[in-house]
């Protein structure tokens, strides 16, 4: 990426990932994001509505051209870019808030603050132009508070206890994006996989993970160097899971209990919890 970011801003839209993903087609610069007040259509991963008033948080689409180190098409179903943007975003927000506000990570890309989720990532292929484009999702201040369909949910101000200003988040959280997507071409994974772990309060804790229709149960390991889960089962086998819907238990009464419903890829359900 070359230079700073270029942000085009609207008031409202569908969802910036369908603006972005237009705009990448067109031939838009690698480094362009799209911002929005507003989603009329917000998504999250797995067909899930994510749900984007006006002015309750930062809803943007970042336009990335990643290549291989071969020169091809970057895939990112390869979970290593998802959790690249994942650490940037906890980083960006913990600078732009202050070391009183420490951000947890939840595999595969979640950004859990304050007893919630307060922020979420989605990846999506441009098929055209082999683009991807990065969808964030932070959840600053929900008018009336966080709504009760989106149990698990939290916005910055309820877990701060102050108010935030989402203007005052945007710049270091676009640095923090650039700088980590620059960090991971030029050093490559590892030091994210590193950062990646001390921030998931489930290593080597017990965790339930449903992958679709099925719930797989055991400790969890490790992250693998294309970003995916190392389980240990019960029986002292390894199993290793790529992307998927998850579900957690938690490691203790205390941790954040935080569950996402599973359902097979491509199922939507609108009133689904776990933004
Ligand atoms: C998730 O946790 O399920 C991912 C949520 C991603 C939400 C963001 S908001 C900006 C961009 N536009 C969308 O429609 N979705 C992403």
């Amino acid at each position: 990426m070359r230079g700073p970011l270029r942000v085009i801003r609207y008031a409202t839209v569908t969802s910036t990932q369908d603006v972005a993903r237009r705009l990448a087609a067109a031939g838009a610069e690698e480094g362009t994001v799209v911002l929005a007040d507003a989603q009329t259509a917000g998504r999250g991963r797995w067909g899930r509505r994510w749900h984007s008033p006006r002015g309750g948080g930062l809803w943007f689409s970042l336009i990335l051209r990643p290549r291989t180190r071969t020169g091809g098409r970057f895939d990112p179903a390869a979970g290593q870019l998802s959790l690249v943007v994942a650490v940037a975003v906890a980083r960006g927000l913990e600078r732009a808030v202050g070391a009183d506000l420490p951000i947890r990570l939840k595999w595969p890309n979640d950004l859990l603050a304050g007893g919630g989720k307060v922020a979420g990532i989605l990846l999506e292929r441009e098929p055209r132009s082999g683009a991807v484009v990065a969808g964030v999702g932070v959840n600053v201040s929900f008018p009336g508070g966080p709504p009760r369909d989106l149990p698990g949910a939290v916005d910055l101000v309820t877990a701060l206890g102050r108010p935030v200003d989402r203007e005052d988040i945007l710049p270091p959280l676009l640095a923090a994006l650039a700088e980590g997507y620059g960090a991971w071409r030029s050093e490559g994974f590892e030091p994210f996989r590193r950062e990646w772990l001390g921030r998931f309060p489930w290593l080597h804790q017990p965790v339930t993970v449903a992958v679709g229709e099925e719930v797989v149960t055991g400790r969890a390991a490790d992250l693998d160097e294309e970003g995916r889960l190392v389980l240990l089962l019960p029986d002292g086998s390894r199993r290793v899971l790529a992307a998927g819907e998850v579900a957690w238990r938690c490691p203790s009464p205390t941790s954040i209990l935080f569950l996402s419903s599973s359902r097979p890829a491509g199922a939507h359900k609108a009133d689904s919890p776990g933004q």
